[in-house]
């Protein structure tokens, strides 16, 4: 017995040891496995490929490449003097159709080209979030805010997940030019809604896929079709699309209420 009893000991450490070993290679791989899923997304969403375009991220989403997010170096383009013609945001501004005491948010807002723009129509009585993700743009957009004497505004860096909007408050969330750089387009989208009032408002502006003279990079376009499949994951229902614009379509969609 005693035999026995000190030849099990005699063994234990070795099992202890194997033990610890295959618990050790346990937690390695799980933790490989948790490096790779990207960050408070479902693994099953989006794809990586290896061979992408230059323009884009590697990673896709319902079949389309997630485009490059546009540096805070690039800012002058978006305040560029011949943007008034070439994109005639004073069409744009009039089919949102927002009126005086609005709540809206203008998400990856950049230097906050429409974020004035829009705090002018909504007035004293309403309010502007300006959303980005580069705290340098938002920089600059205070900036242009204060030259152009708006209040009614508040400046919000979100993340790659969400918006940091109010919850429940919003009116209507415009998206011009920035839907497809997304980098978590679900979660950012749900993200959003979440901020929507019920029956509140989300208008996708993109240059059109669909019209090769739009002298855009192909992935920082889309398509209405691709706009409404990604849209059909949502808690949102298709309202107009709105095809004034010379290069851009504005895509509305409304919160579901059931
Ligand atoms: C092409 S600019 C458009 C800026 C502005 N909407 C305009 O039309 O003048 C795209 C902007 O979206 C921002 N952006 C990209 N991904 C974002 C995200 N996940 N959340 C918030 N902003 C984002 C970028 O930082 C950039 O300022």
């Amino acid at each position: 017995m005693r035999t026995i009893t000190s030849s099990f000991h005699r063994r234990r450490p070795d099992a202890r040891r194997r033990l610890a070993l295959i618990m050790a290679c346990f937690f390695v791989a799980v933790r490989a496995v948790v490096a790779q899923t990207p960050a408070n997304s479902q693994p099953s969403v989006y794809s990586y490929r290896h061979e992408h375009s230059p323009d884009g991220i590697g990673k896709f989403y319902q079949g389309r490449e997630i485009a490059q997010v546009m540096g805070h170096e690039g800012a002058d383009w978006l305040e560029r003097p011949q943007r008034q013609a070439e994109e005639r945001p004073d069409l744009l501004l009039e089919a949102l159709k927002l009126h005086a005491g609005d709540v809206a948010a203008d998400m990856g807002a950049g230097t906050g080209y429409f974020t004035w723009r829009m705090a002018s129509i909504v007035g004293d009585g309403g309010k502007i979030y300006a959303n980005d993700i580069q705290a340098e743009m938002l920089e600059l957009l205070s900036k242009n805010m204060a030259e152009h004497h708006t209040t009614n505004f508040q400046a919000v860096l979100g993340t790659l997940t969400n918006a940091n909007l109010p919850p429940g408050g919003l009116d209507l969330v415009l998206m011009v030019d920035v839907y497809h750089e997304f980098d978590h387009p679900y979660e950012m989208m749900q993200s959003i809604c979440r901020a929507l009032k019920p029956r509140g408002r989300v208008a996708w502006v993109e240059y059109r896929a669909e019209d090769p003279n739009v002298p855009i990079k192909p992935l920082h376009k889309m398509s209405e079709a691709q706009v409404r499949k990604e849209a059909a994951a949502l808690p949102l229902r298709w309202v107009e699309t709105i095809e004034t614009l010379p290069r851009q379509h504005v895509i509305i969609f409304q919160k579901r209420t059931d």
